[in-house]
This record gives structure tokens, sequence and C-alpha cells, in this order.
């Protein structure tokens, strides 16, 4: 499977990725609510788990599940529909380090030609990351995310797969 690899964060130490199964709804659920402004429920996940997206777990060398990305791969595109750090973890390079890894690993797959996201307008964090990465603005939808302070746009970005650190490797 593309998703299984592993890497090593400077404070953190030894994680591990791997593609989750049913199991794991639980503890999704409860990282999502306590991470994530527009958070997705138990059904949204299950949905998920049960169509060709693929959701990527990170472990810490203890077992306890500290990341996720659910992505969808069809026809050569990869989009990135969900991405979280737990709460509790945010803003010490995990999201970086773990997205990094999981474009290294599509391109290494050969799976995906082109790899897209859609970002919350004001999500300074996502949008630095996805930023840093190599992603491009490529478009915007007006309106699209409901938060508890009014309608905000969604961000269209697609990643310039030419981009430094992936030249580096
Ligand atoms: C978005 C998210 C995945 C990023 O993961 P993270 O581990 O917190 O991110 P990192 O620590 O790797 O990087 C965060 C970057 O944003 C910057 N940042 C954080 N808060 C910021 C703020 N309020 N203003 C400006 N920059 C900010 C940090 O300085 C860092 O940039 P740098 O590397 O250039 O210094 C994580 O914050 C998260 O799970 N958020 C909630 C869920 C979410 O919104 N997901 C994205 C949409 S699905």
């Amino acid at each position: 499977m593309w998703c299984e690899f592993n890497f090593v964060h400077n404070t953190l130490g030894e994680l591990s990725a791997k593609a989750l199964t049913p199991e794991y709804l639980a503890a999704l659920v409860a990282i999502e609510k306590r991470s994530h402004l527009t958070a997705w429920s138990e059904a949204n996940f299950k949905s998920s788990l049960a169509s060709h997206h693929v959701v990527v777990g990170l472990f810490d060398s203890t077992g306890t599940l500290l990341a996720y990305a659910v992505v969808s791969l069809v026809a050569g595109e990869a989009e990135l529909l969900l991405f979280v750090v737990d709460e509790v973890l945010q803003g010490k390079k995990l999201g970086t380090a773990f997205l990094q890894e999981i474009i290294r690993a599509l391109q290494h797959s050969k799976k995906a030609q082109a790899f897209f996201l859609e970002v919350r307008a004001g999500n300074v964090p996502a949008i630095t990351v996805y930023e840093n990465l190599g992603f491009n603005q490529a478009g915007e939808r007006p309106n699209y995310y409901a938060t508890p302070w009014g309608r905000e746009d969604a961000l269209v970005y697609v990643l310039d797969w030419s981009c430094e650190f992936l030249r580096a490797k």
C-alpha cells in the first residue's frame, strides 16, 4: 500500500503511517471533535472508509494515533479531503512532516500526476503548511464553508510536483 511509511520526527521520534480500518472510528471521531473547527462526523468517516478513499493514520512508537489524512485517488488525480493533527500536538511541525511524507509516498507510487486540496480561506496554519510544501492556489469557491462566525470561501490548491524538496530527495 502506497501509504505505509516510517519517518523520524525531531521531538516525537519514530513515527509510522498506515491505512486505517473501521476499528479506528472512535479514535478518529474523538481527535476530530477536539482538533477541527469544521469536524467530520462518524458518518463522514464511515462513508470514507467504505469508499475508494484512503484514511491514512500516523502513529507513534506506543501505537497512539497522532494525525490522519483522507486521500481520494481517482484516475491519476489525488485529493486531500481531510488533514488533521491532534490538537495537543499542533504547531510542532508534525503536519508539515506528515504531509511531506504523504507527497513523497504518492509520488513514489506513481499513482497520481496531480494533487489537489481545498482549504478554508481563514485557516492560516493549514495554508502555511500547504504553501511551504509547494502547493499553489488555483481557484476559489465563495462562501463554501460554514463556521461559527458565518460563511468563508474555500481556496483550491494544487501541488507543483517539481517543487524543491521533492527534487532534493
Ligand atoms: C492544519 C494542521 C494540520 C497543521 O498541522 P501542524 O502540525 O499544526 O502544522 P505545523 O506545525 O507543521 O505548521 C504550522 C505552520 O503554520 C504557522 N502558523 C500556525 N499558526 C499560525 C497563525 N495563527 N498565524 C500564522 N501562522 C501560523 C506556523 O508558524 C507553521 O509555519 P512555519 O512552519 O512556516 O513556521 C493542524 O494545525 C490541524 O490539524 N488543524 C485543525 C484541522 C485543520 O484545519 N486541517 C486542515 C483542513 S482539513
